[in-house]
């Protein structure tokens, strides 16, 4: 009988034994373009402050939009937390918790306002997915409905990162790294304003504010004073693999992100590092968003199935 118990196999692996930390050694292995996993999925990132706190006005409106959409794209639909997680965040801060405890807070008020949309989108189908259902599930119930809704928030919670007393990555952040992940064909980032200006344009006195129309991540690090998404946005934006803008979108204005999503220039544009689809702003109008879906296939017909039993 033949003694097998000491014949040595040996993984075959470049990166088997090496440190990680060799960029010489592990560069030939990891530098090469990831796949998209859903290509022809539109993200759209609703403003928790802007847009759901401000309640039926702005949300029924946004819901109609969405709902005439869902024929022509595959959207996945995240929403950010909004007033509860700020005063979630200055109950948390007075009692002393960590910034690991304040994010999933925070996280669970994006939650809710996920919930909200979800409800109010479900005779078409749509229905809330939690974070791991989005990790791993998602393709599955885009073929079963035209859209789904989760939190924007990334799951850091009790990893975020201690750089700040409140979370440094919120909902703008936790949007723009799943959809970069993903592959997907845009984000749109919908607020209660035409864009990112120079200066806050609901800031009292003060010069008139100017629009940005176009910029990079890069450039508009340097702006100082505030901005209507989360600084760590543009702290990520640099490394992206696959998105390679962002485009930040009026949802107050019917038609806006209607015409974001079929890939014309609505609000403010800003640039990532990422180049993978090579597209530039001369044919960000020629090429609606919505053809990279229809150059993924047919879509299956929106129909949900019910059990037979
Ligand atoms: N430079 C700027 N350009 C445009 N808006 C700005 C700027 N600085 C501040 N703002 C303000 O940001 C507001 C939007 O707030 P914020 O981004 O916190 O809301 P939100 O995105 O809905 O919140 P959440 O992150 O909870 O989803 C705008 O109404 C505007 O007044
Ligand atoms: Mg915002």
């Amino acid at each position: 009988m033949t003694d097998s118990t000491n014949a040595t196999r040996h993984v075959a692996s470049p990166l088997a034994r090496q440190t990680l930390l060799d960029r010489d050694l592990t560069s030939p292995v990891a530098d090469i373009q990831p796949i998209r996993i859903v290509p022809w999925v539109q993200v759209v990132k609703i403003g928790g402050r802007s847009i759901m706190d401000r309640g039926s006005e702005a949300i029924l409106p946004l819901v109609e939009e969405l709902r005439a959409l869902l024929p022509e794209h595959r959207l996945l639909i995240l929403t950010g937390a909004g007033i509860r997680a700020r005063h979630v965040y200055s109950v948390g801060l007075d009692l002393g918790l960590p910034v690991g405890s304040l994010a999933p807070l925070a996280a669970s008020e994006a939650g809710q306002n996920g919930h909200i949309l979800a409800a109010l989108l479900a005779p078409e189908g749509v229905s809330y997915l939690e974070h791991a259902t989005i990790a791993s599930q998602l393709a599955i119930h885009l073929t079963a409905a035209r859209a789904v809704v989760g939190s924007a928030f990334p799951p850091y919670h009790h990893h975020e990162f201690p750089i700040s007393r409140i979370p440094a990555h919120r909902a703008d952040t936790g949007a723009f790294l799943v959809a970069d992940a993903l592959g997907a064909a845009g984000l749109t980032i919908v607020e209660d304003v035409d864009g990112v200006y120079d200066s806050d344009p609901h800031a009292a006195g003060g010069a008139t504010p100017r629009l940005i129309r176009d910029t990079s991540a890069a450039d508009l690090a340097t702006l100082v004073g505030t901005l209507p998404i989360d600084r760590t946005l543009l702290d990520v934006m640099p490394t992206a693999r696959h998105l390679d803008r962002v485009q930040i979108v009026n949802g107050l204005v019917p038609g806006r992100l209607t015409a974001a999503l079929r890939g014309e220039h609505v609000g403010t544009i800003i640039r990532t590092g990422a180049h993978s689809s090579g597209r530039r702003e001369d044919d960000f109008d020629a090429e609606p968003t919505s053809a990279v879906a229809q150059r993924a296939g047919p879509l299956p017909a929106y129909r949900l199935t019910t059990p037979d039993t």
